[in-house]
């Protein structure tokens, strides 16, 4: 079987190596295509692959379409909002993600960028500290469990809301789970989104929401662009002077946030899971996955059935 890589945004060389293993030592044959500018090189790579791997590279009707032998696209990686899954679905393609495997990569940037902030933007002006301070975690899946696990560690306050989690699953960690997303930004110094970008969640994260923040309150995202009302948050940080916004997904609006000196920071490309660590974990986990479904026609991660 044909597995095409395709990655606009590179693996690291090691995760390129431990995928190659995985495929070819299950006799499989392994083609890259990386760092492509133009979607067409992405059609004609894929035209006669039977396995896909992707990061956030688009997978929609054109790709599925051009691509006859197609049977598994696996996204290495959380959020699947990149691929058609619906239209995979109609065309037997399996879609699968590798949960978990780049979360710890995500949660520590959290973190960074969380100093980063508090510390002024390392510009030596007088900054703040994480302990004490009350962390609202968006969702308690993989990456907001490991927001929770490290945030522990800086003697941080943790409070949690996921609307698909059971309140004990989240309590047994010593995390308060509040009962609306409301109470998470009226009650946290901080809110770390970990939402997925689906109908219900995109721009969720609007002007009447962080309004109802605390004073000096952060905004960090490093989950999708999408969940933001970018026109709605420009106009409640143009009157709540005090509040800060922290993105690891430059917004559309990027030159109005700019605008917003010492309140407003995007890293330059997209980087939560940019370690090697993670690219390893997801690039294999997505090639072993593909070997399964290959050998013994395994579904377990399949997330248009
Ligand atoms: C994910 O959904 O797993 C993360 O957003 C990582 O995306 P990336 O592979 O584009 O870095």
């Amino acid at each position: 079987m044909k597995v095409l890589v395709a990655t606009e945004k590179p693996f690291a060389a090691a995760a390129v190596d431990g995928i190659k293993k995985e495929i070819e030592g299950a006799g499989n044959e392994l083609v890259l295509l990386e760092k492509y500018t133009d979607v067409q090189d992405l059609l004609n790579a894929v035209k006669d692959a039977d396995a896909l791997i992707v990061r956030s590279d688009k997978v929609n009707a054109a790709v599925l379409d051009a691509a006859e032998n197609l049977r598994i696209v696996v996204r290495a990686g959380a959020g699947y909002d990149n691929i058609d899954i619906e239209y995979a679905k109609k065309k037997n393609v399996v879609v699968e993600n590798t949960p978990g495997q780049n979360s710890n990569a995500v949660a520590e940037l959290v973190f960074g960028l969380l100093v980063f902030a508090c510390r002024s933007f390392y510009s030596g002006k007088t900054g703040n500290e994480l302990k004490g301070k009350k962390i609202g975690i968006l969702a308690y899946g993989n990456v907001g469990r490991n927001v929770a696990r490290i945030a522990k560690g800086f003697g941080m306050e943790l409070y949690a809301y996921d609307a698909f989690c059971p309140k004990e699953a989240i309590e047994k960690d010593g995390v308060v789970a509040v009962d609306s997303q409301d109470k998470l930004f009226t009650d946290c110094d901080i809110v770390s989104l970990h939402i997925p970008a689906t109908p219900q969640t995109v721009k969720s994260i609007n002007k009447e929401l962080v309004g109802k923040m605390k004073k000096n309150a952060i905004i960090i995202n490093t989950a999708r662009k999408e969940v933001i009302d970018e026109a709605g948050l420009l106009e409640i940080m143009k009157v709540r002077t005090d509040l800060k916004y922290i993105t690891d997904i430059k917004p559309d609006a990027d030159a109005e946030f700019q605008t917003f000196e010492g309140r407003y920071y995007s890293t330059p490309k997209k980087m939560g899971a940019q370690t090697a660590e993670a690219n390893i974990n997801a690039g294999i986990a997505a090639a072993v996955q593909i070997n399964a479904y290959f050998k013994d026609g395994c579904t377990k991660f399949q997330v248009n059935k």
